[in-house]
């Protein structure tokens, strides 16, 4: 079965009653993942868009480029990846030799996207306070990548992720998570200014961050949260307290995506080797695992989900690091790789 041949409806009708998780459809058969880069067919979603050679190798963070390529940071070595999902392919576009590590990246304009650099120990997830930045890269149409420093942020103690807060006709302003100081840093990508706009308990180890609605998401790994806090869309600021939607010692909050109507959070989970679902419309916010699990070696330390708008299609992109943090069964380890799912 092609991808085009989904649009047949009584195979597309089958699919969406064969799992419903949340009133998420999510394209089925969880255990036929395929391993051919570059799959396209759903009728084996999830599949493996692109997969790294080397055991060690550590996808951190990923963005859209305009072509519907994805963009990806590594932590392992300093390097900004294109991957193009189609053709299962991936280049280099740049290192960036000054840090060690590289961790969040966000879309500030036409294939330009700001990414954070710094020192981390990556086996025992320990930073060199003091040693992060933030970069400016720029991709040209043939995926070669240039690298220019916004700002070195000294007093930082753990960067980790970025999101894109507000463009203005002269810059584009971010927000960065710091998990060491607990705060949020907004920096202004033109000029290289930045201050802390909210520092409080609530963001211990914050680490990954998505804005919708007014809100900023943020999960705090280590602390195992996942929580919101409404943003002044001028400032940055808080407008009122911090919220806790998942406080469940039982499961590792990672990297996350929010669906567009709002209504459900996707998020990695790390060294428990799964995607989750969080339902945020619900007051208790009940989850529920929608791919992999603790034992499973599909997703082996996933690390972010990313949605990509394909036509008619939406597909959940997800970043791992193989595994090397917490090996599945205790031995199984695999080179870090981009796995990809249809949701409807
Ligand atoms: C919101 O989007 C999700 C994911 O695409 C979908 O499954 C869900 O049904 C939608 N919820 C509402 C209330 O429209
Ligand atoms: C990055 O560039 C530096 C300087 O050119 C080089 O020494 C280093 O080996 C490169 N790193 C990787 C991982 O390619
Ligand atoms: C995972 O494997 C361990 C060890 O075999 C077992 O104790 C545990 O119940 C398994 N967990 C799940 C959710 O299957
Ligand atoms: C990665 O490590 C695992 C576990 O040690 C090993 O079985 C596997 O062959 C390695 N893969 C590569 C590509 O080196």
């Amino acid at each position: 079965m092609t991808y085009l041949s989904l649009r047949n409806e009584e195979y597309s009708q089958k699919m969406k009653s064969a799992i419903s998780v949340l009133g998420v459809g999510v394209l089925p058969l969880l255990s036929l993942a395929s391993n051919t880069p570059g799959f396209r067919d759903a009728e084996a979603s999830p599949f493996t868009a692109f997969q790294f050679e080397d055991n060690g190798s550590w996808i951190a963070n990923i963005a859209n480029r305009p072509n519907n390529d994805l963009v990806i940071t590594r932590t392992d070595v300093p390097e900004v990846w294109t991957i193009n999902v189609d053709e299962g392919t991936a280049q280099v576009a740049t290192n960036i030799s000054d840090a060690n590590n590289l961790i969040g990246i966000s879309s500030i304009d036409d294939d330009e996207y700001v990414v954070i650099a710094g020192n981390l120990d990556t086996t025992t997830l320990t930073p060199e306070a003091g040693s992060f930045s933030a970069w400016k890269v720029s991709i040209d149409g043939d995926g070669v990548g240039t690298a220019n420093l916004i700002a070195a942020i000294p007093d930082a103690q753990f960067l980790h992720g970025v999101v894109t807060f507000q463009k203005t006709r002269d810059t584009v302003n971010v927000l960065i998570a710091d998990a060491g100081q607990g705060a949020l840093y907004k920096l202004d990508t033109a000029n290289g200014e930045y201050s802390i706009v909210i520092q409080d308990d609530g963001l211990a180890g914050v680490n990954n961050l998505r804005m919708q609605n007014g809100y900023l998401y943020f999960t705090a790994t280590q602390n195992k949260v996942f929580g919101r806090v409404p943003l002044d869309l001028e400032e940055g600021t808080a407008v009122g307290p911090i919220e806790t939607i998942l406080n469940d010692q039982t499961i590792v909050p990672d990297g996350f995506a929010l669906a567009p109507n709002g209504s459900v959070a996707f998020m990695a989970t790390f060294v428990q080797n799964s995607i989750i679902a969080i339902d945020l419309d619900d007051e208790n916010y009940p989850t529920s695992i929608i791919y992999g699990g603790i034992n499973s070696t599909d997703i082996a330390g996933p690390t972010t989900v990313q949605f990509v708008h394909n036509g008619p299609w939406e597909i959940l992109y997800i970043a791992t690091n193989g595994g090397q943090t917490a090996p599945v069964g205790g031995s199984f380890i695999e080179p870090a790789k981009i796995a990809g799912m249809y949701l409807f």
